[in-house]
Formats: structure tokens, sequence, C-alpha cells
């Protein structure tokens, strides 16, 4: 039987992923592969829906790529690429934007997130629809499964509507996905402000640990990490929401279960605790920068690997978009 395939993206709008989405998504696709048919994209095309600089653009795109291989996704056993190599992305998302209602499509709550820094007026109408171009990412693989967190789980729910319209009105063509739960990472928050999450849009520097840091910074960061006046190294979320949230990092990086922490560390203090603590980030994190490093070096090879996931992709692309165009009337 064939493995079910799944689709993902990641945003390339940051120079390096943080630990939250290193533990939240890129780890767990590292994980997937073994068992899914699995299609990785570096969305570039999700990108441009609020204002950006282009060189910038492109590098990200790049080390986003890069990073996704040096963190264990590897094109023999999954499909990593960026979506503009693959133009039928912004096909099928205008097809799909001409199926979907102006109400429907006003419904989308993350749009008013979104936009909420530029003003609903200033807003791109790309950044309003691009749930839709969403929708042609996921259909256009035919995919079985999306993983999903809880704030995505609308878009799938268009997604699947609009994959049955277009079935009902023209012909069965697109598999309608299932929601994947991803195994719950509990949210990693921010170092200085341990109530909010870890976010590249609204955490400090200081707040952040990016994979491809230094290890001394990461070190740093780590061990200036905000807890409490206390001393005890326990999980407890209403009182100690920064020792909580390293407990968590240091039990999802090592697979020790925190009560199992909490009596190594009983009577000790958070020094040796947030030492600890460091380490399984740097352990963590350092092959990661080091393999993106020679593979953003060594531009051949990244342009060879990227190529590989253009050409699978675009396949699968071709043979969903032959059948549209036939379909619509093209
Ligand atoms: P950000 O919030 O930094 O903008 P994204 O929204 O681009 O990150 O998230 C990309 C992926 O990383 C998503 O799957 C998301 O669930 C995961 N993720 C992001 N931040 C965290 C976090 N603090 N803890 C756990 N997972 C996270
Ligand atoms: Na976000």
């Amino acid at each position: 039987m064939a493995r079910p395939r799944v689709l993902s993206g990641i945003q390339p709008t940051a120079d390096s992923f943080h630990l939250g989405n290193y533990l939240g998504a890129v780890r767990q696709w590292v994980t997937m592969q073994e068992t899914y048919d699995a299609f990785y994209c570096v969305v570039d095309l999700h990108a441009i829906t609020v204002p950006h600089d282009p060189a910038e653009l492109r590098r990200r795109s790049r080390v986003a790529a890069a990073q996704l291989l040096a963190a264990g996704l590897d094109p023999e056993r999954c499909t990593v690429f960026v979506q503009s190599h693959v133009p039928e992305h912004a096909e099928l998302a205008w097809v799909l934007n001409c199926l979907t209602g102006m109400g429907e499509a006003g419904r989308m709550t993350q749009f008013k997130d979104k936009s909420a820094k530029q003003g609903e007026s200033a807003a791109s109408v790309g950044l309003f629809t691009y749930p839709i171009l969403q929708a042609a990412d996921i259909l256009l693989y035919q995919a079985d499964r999306v993983p999903v967190g809880a704030d995505q789980k609308q878009h799938l729910e268009l997604t699947r509507d609009l994959g049955q319209r277009f079935n009902h009105r023209f012909g069965e063509t697109f598999t309608l996905p299932q929601p994947h739960i991803l195994k719950e990472v509990e949210k990693i928050t921010d170092l200085q402000d341990p109530t909010a999450k870890m976010s590249k849009s609204s955490s400090s520097p200081q707040g952040i640990l990016d994979v491809l840091e230094a290890p001394g910074t990461l070190r740093k960061k780590v061990m200036r990490a905000v807890t409490d006046t206390g001393t005890d190294v326990l999980a407890d979320d209403d009182n100690k929401p920064g020792v909580t949230n390293l407990l968590r990092i240091q039990s999802a990086l090592t697979g020790t279960p925190i009560p199992e922490l909490e009596a190594r560390y009983a009577g000790q203090g958070y020094g040796t605790f947030k030492k600890d603590v460091a380490e399984a980030v740097v352990e963590a994190f350092s092959p990661i920068r080091e393999r993106t490093e020679k593979l953003l070096a060594n531009e051949a090879e990244l342009d060879r690997l990227l190529a590989i996931g253009a050409e699978r992709a675009g396949a699968v692309a071709r043979g969903t978009m032959a059948t549209v165009r036939d379909r619509i009337g093209f």
C-alpha cells in the first residue's frame, strides 16, 4: 500500500528557525518522512503577502531550505522544495480564488491578526486571500494529511470545502485532506517573557533561541533566562513559568520526562539546571548549524538538492494541473 501523502510548509520570514519552530514543526517533519510520502515546502509566495526586500527573501528561502535539509530531511526519503520553483501553485490558487465567495474569504480569522500591523485597508489582497493559496498548496499534491496546529484548522476546512466544490462542479479531481494533529508540543515560551510564546514576530533577541546562533550566544541567553526568586526546579505553569519552560525544553531535547528532571535537580538551585539546558540546546543546534553553513557555502550542491525537490514536486503538480485545466475548459 502506498504511504499516505502529507504536505507541510514553512515561511522564509526570518534568518533562522527558532527553538519553537524546531520542536513544534521541523523535528516532527523529520520523523514523519519515515512513515509518510512527505512534501515539505518553503513557502516564499506566502512571504510576499507583506512588504518584503527581494534580496533578503532570496537569501532567507535558501537558508530555510538548507536548514530543513541540515535538520535531517533527506531528499532520498522526502521531497523538499521551494514553492516558487513550482509555478502551478499560483495557477491553481487563481482557479480556487474564482471558486471562493467574498464572504467565505472574509470569515478567515487570521487576516485580522496578520493585518493588524498595517491596518486592514493597507494590507494586500494577497494577505487577504492567502488561505486560498494555502488550499492550492495542499490540493495540488493530493495530500491525504496535513499537519496542523489549532490555529490552522479553519484553513484546512476551507481547503476541504474548495476541493469538494471543485470536485462537485467539474468532476472528481482532488483528494480531500484530513488534519494530522501533531504530537502536542506545549508552546515554547519567550526566555525573557515566559508567559508569551517564543515567536520571531514578537520575541526580543534575548527571548528567542535561533537554530543558527553561535553556541556562546545560546548559552548566555539560557543562563539569563527569566526564572523566579525561588530555587526549586519544579514545573508549575502558574507560579514558575520560566523554570517550567526550561524544563519543557530540556525534556523535549533529551527525552527525559519532567518528573525525572525535577528529581535530578532537587536541592541544587538553578545554576546547574540552566547549564544543562544550555548544553542540551547547543547539542541539538550545533550539528544543524554546521551542516547548514556547509550547504550554504556549496551553492551548487544546494541548487542540485533543490532542483531534485522541484522536479519531484513539479511532476505531481503538473499532473494535477493538467486535469484541472482540462476540467475547467482551458
Ligand atoms: P512564529 O510564531 O515564530 O512566527 P510560525 O508561525 O512561522 O512561527 O510557526 C512555524 C511552525 O513552528 C508552526 O508549526 C508552529 O506551530 C511552530 N511554532 C512556532 N512557534 C512555536 C512555539 N513557541 N512553540 C512551539 N511551536 C511553535
Ligand atoms: Na506566527
